[in-house]
């Protein structure tokens, strides 16, 4: 089936040069097509233009009636599965306590652990469906969800299932990130390496044996797991060609960066506390830097340095964190809201990393994340009266009209 999307007064694409993520000076860089059209085969954009489509054969045409598409936003990070939400903590730290030491009283991701350990396969797919089902409203066509409140052998491999299935029955393209080392379970404190052997040694050859990852992450910080902790799981996974998305540098630098740098990590999450070393040595790297707003925001923490990472020439991506402790917005617009008003990014530098960097990020800009000949048409649309800097401007309001995933109407 081949639909031409025609009357567009705008297609913003990101990227009409097949490069996989944009850098530093790069960022800037977005393509604007004007009274524009897009033609749609088998759900993949097979040409794309301004001006007339007369010469174009086509089965069914949508006038698009001077709206604007732009690519779907792509959150390279979440925990979007998990039993359930912590409004409690919420109050507790509007009361004056702090995440930590509301983690070190059991809660934080122990308590969300001890729900995962009592809620079935299904009761966590339904919903962890009807978040998405609201994360696809916002614009967002792909996304990476982690395990990491299971904490032992059995749960951890319950939470994969459950993105494996969310991955076969959703049109949202996901990658499934495998945490066991996400937090110290209450009977290994005092013997985390025994937690990491076991976490090596059991959990990660049942994930590899049954398909169920495709990267690796740790939770690498004071309190959690240390740098030679964390590179062990990391070593270990890429034995098994798992590679490595890692929270890194959320409340201190344990000086992973260089190391998990070298061992080429996918991306660097978090990334809150950077000294100039570690800016400059990931900004010049291969790696993705991701920084994740929502939880500055909500934590009341640092922003990632991303004007000066950008600045130094770092492919920096934008993600929400979605999980129900330190940031419970899937919002990715009021990511780009926040990555512009607290981060100083510009529109288009904003727009870059909630979508091709993302997608970078997740090892799909291939196939999505711009909206590029042979990409899948995902993509939103918005009223003509609002522009692309109405995104950042309106914090997180949805401006969204239809969205499309792999060509199909999804809103
Ligand atoms: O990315 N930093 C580690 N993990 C999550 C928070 C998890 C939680 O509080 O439940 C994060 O912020
Ligand atoms: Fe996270």
């Amino acid at each position: 089936m081949t639909v031409l999307y025609y009357n567009c007064s705008e297609i913003i694409q990101v990227e009409d040069a097949g490069r996989i993520y944009k850098r530093g000076e790069e960022m800037k860089d977005v393509a604007i097509l004007h009274d524009a059209w897009m033609l749609v085969s088998d759900g993949k954009i097979s040409a794309i233009g301004e001006g007339s489509y007369e010469h174009l054969n086509f089965e069914e045409s949508i006038n698009m009636k001077g709206q604007k598409l732009m690519p779907s936003f792509v959150d390279s990070h979440s925990h979007l599965v998990y039993a359930a939400n912590r409004e409690d903590e919420f109050a507790m730290r509007l009361a004056g306590k702090s995440y930590a030491e509301i983690a070190a009283a059991g809660g934080g991701i122990l308590n969300s652990a001890a729900k995962m350990q009592l809620a079935s396969e299904d009761e966590l797919l339904e919903a962890a469906k009807s978040r998405l089902d609201a994360l696809i409203k916002m614009g967002t066509g792909a996304i990476e969800i982690k395990s990491g409140y299971g904490l032992n052998q059995s749960a951890e491999l319950k939470m994969l299932k459950v993105i494996r299935r969310l991955q076969a029955e959703s049109p949202v393209s996901i990658k499934s990130t495998f945490l066991g080392a996400h937090a110290i379970p209450e009977a290994y404190k005092g013997k985390v390496d025994d937690y990491i052997d076991l976490v090596i040694d059991e959990m990660l050859p049942a994930v590899v044996e049954e398909s169920l990852a495709d990267y690796i992450d740790v939770f690498c910080e004071d309190g959690y797991f240390n740098l030679s902790q964390s590179m062990r799981v990391l070593e270990a996974a890429k034995a098994y060609g798992l590679p490595a998305k890692v929270h890194v540098n959320q409340f201190n630098s344990l000086g992973a960066i260089k190391p998990m740098v070298d061992l080429g990590a996918v991306s660097l999450d978090h990334l809150e506390v950077m000294n100039e070393e570690e800016i400059k040595y990931l900004a010049e790297s291969q790696t993705i830097a991701t920084a994740l707003p929502g939880c500055s925001l909500f934590l009341d923490i640092p922003y990632t340095p991303g004007r000066q990472l950008i600045d130094q020439g770092a492919a920096l991506a934008l993600a929400t964190d979605l999980n129900p402790g330190s940031a419970p917005s899937g919002n990715m617009a009021l990511m780009i809201g926040l990555a512009c008003s607290q981060m100083k990014l510009r529109t288009e530098e904003a727009l870059v990393a909630a979508t091709l960097n993302g997608a970078a990020a997740m090892e799909l800009s291939e196939e999505l994340g711009s909206l590029e000949i042979g990409k899948w048409a995902n993509f939103i649309v918005i009223p003509s009266e609002f522009s692309m800097a109405s995104i950042p401007y309106h914090m997180g309001h949805n401006l969204i009209s239809e969205v499309y995933l792999k060509g199909e109407k999804v809103v």
